[in-house]
């Protein structure tokens, strides 16, 4: 059986679909801090199978023990975490309270019973802002701009230290672009509380009139239209990423890295392009000055995970833009009626 932390929320949903299409035994540990329990009927709805699921945090020790008790556990996917970046930088000890301290006792408790394989969900923002553009697994890390980010730079760190230590570990950390997109259902998709921070579900609240406009943040970076340029990947495809993935939590595999994104870059004004074309819904907009700490384009050289997972991202934006818009007409208010 595989645990899937997090597994409520956007990606971990997305992947507990995937994994249980594929014939995998799934059960779900997460708080709820950034998600909701309605997910559930909806996965049920869309796979036909049940998911154990387990309402804890992966800080509370009593509740990972029982959990690791009563299931047959052979490996993790670690999705559990906070992700907001300006968040990160008002709240930085609850970050890597959360972050680090929680991943610290998932691993303790998984070790001690033996599940000696993770798969840790990373991004793209440990690379910082890259010299060389499409970024490979070789590109050296970088400098983070907030506590967000750095969460996931030693989290790599700390993952790697103990797989290298104890090499009955597998680990697999996967580097993720930027996940957008839905279950083509349209009944799963991103529940971002409050104002959104992220480009596409910012679009999609402007284009069902919960919010007037959208803010382009710079016009002025040095790309083809002067907006920042990032590697847009479809959640379902991210989500099959990780299924292809476990094939790296065989034994002796060791620690591996990978990029998960397209390889293509799109610019902020390609995206509203796309998506009005998509959904036929306008998307008014007004040019605002550049946001602190972003970068101007970063994408990836995703060449790794398709020549040792046999993995390629398979949507385009077309797909990423109406995916997205289905799920946001269909739901509104994301999973609150
Ligand atoms: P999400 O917030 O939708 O999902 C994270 C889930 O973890 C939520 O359901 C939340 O309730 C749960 N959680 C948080 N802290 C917990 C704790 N202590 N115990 C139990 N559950 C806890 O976010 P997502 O977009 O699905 O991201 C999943 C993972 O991927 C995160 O680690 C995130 O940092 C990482 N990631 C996301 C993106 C992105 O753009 N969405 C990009 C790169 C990396
Ligand atoms: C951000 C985080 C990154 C995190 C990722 C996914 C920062 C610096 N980086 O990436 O750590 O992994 O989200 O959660 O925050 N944009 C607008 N208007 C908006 C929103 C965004 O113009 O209202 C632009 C941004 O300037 C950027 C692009 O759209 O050029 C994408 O932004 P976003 O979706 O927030 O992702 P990242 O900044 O790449």
């Amino acid at each position: 059986m595989i645990l899937v932390t997090g597994g409520t929320g956007y990606i971990g949903s997305h992947t507990v679909v995937e994994l249980q299409n594929a014939g995998y035994e799934v059960a779900v540990i997460d708080n709820l801090s950034n998600s909701s329990e309605a997910v559930l009927p909806r996965l049920r709805a869309i796979t036909g199978k049940e998911i154990p699921f387990y309402k804890a945090d992966i800080r509370d020790r009593a509740a990972l023990e029982e959990i690791f008790t009563k299931e047959k556990i052979d490996s993790v996917i670690h999705f559990a975490g906070l992700k907001a970046v300006g968040e990160s930088v008002q709240k930085p000890w609850e970050y890597y309270e959360n972050n680090i301290g929680g991943t610290l006792t998932l691993v303790d408790v998984m070790r001690k019973h033996g599940c000696k394989n993770i798969i840790f969900s990373s991004s793209s923002t440990v690379y910082g802002d890259p010299a060389v553009i499409p970024v490979t697994e070789e590109t050296p890390k970088g400098t983070c701009t907030n506590p967000y980010g750095w969460t996931k730079s030693m989290l790599e760190q700390i993952l790697s230290d103990i797989q290298r230590a104890d090499p009955e570990w597998n680990v697999v950390l996967l580097r993720y672009f930027n996940p957008i997109g839905a279950h083509k259902s349209g009944t799963i998709g991103e529940n971002p509380d409050g104002i959104p921070n992220n480009l596409m579900p910012y679009i999609t609240q402007v284009a069902v009139g919960k919010l007037p406009q959208l803010s382009v943040f710079g016009n002025d970076y040095d790309t083809p239209d002067g907006t920042g340029v990032r590697d847009y990947i479809h959640v379902v495809d991210l989500a099959v990423g990780h299924v292809k993935a476990l094939k790296k939590l065989e034994p002796g595999s060791g620690l591996n890295i990978y990029n998960l994104g397209t390889g293509v870059g799109y610019s902020v004004l390609e995206i509203v392009k796309n998506f009005e074309e998509a959904s036929g819904q306008k998307i008014p907009y007004v040019i605002k000055g550049r946001r602190p700490g972003d970068i101007a384009m970063n994408y990836a050289n995703a060449d790794k995970a398709a020549r040792e997972l046999g993995w390629k991202a398979e949507n385009g934006i077309r797909e990423m833009c109406e995916d997205s818009w289905r799920w946001q007409s269909q739901n509104p208010n994301g999973y609150n009626a």
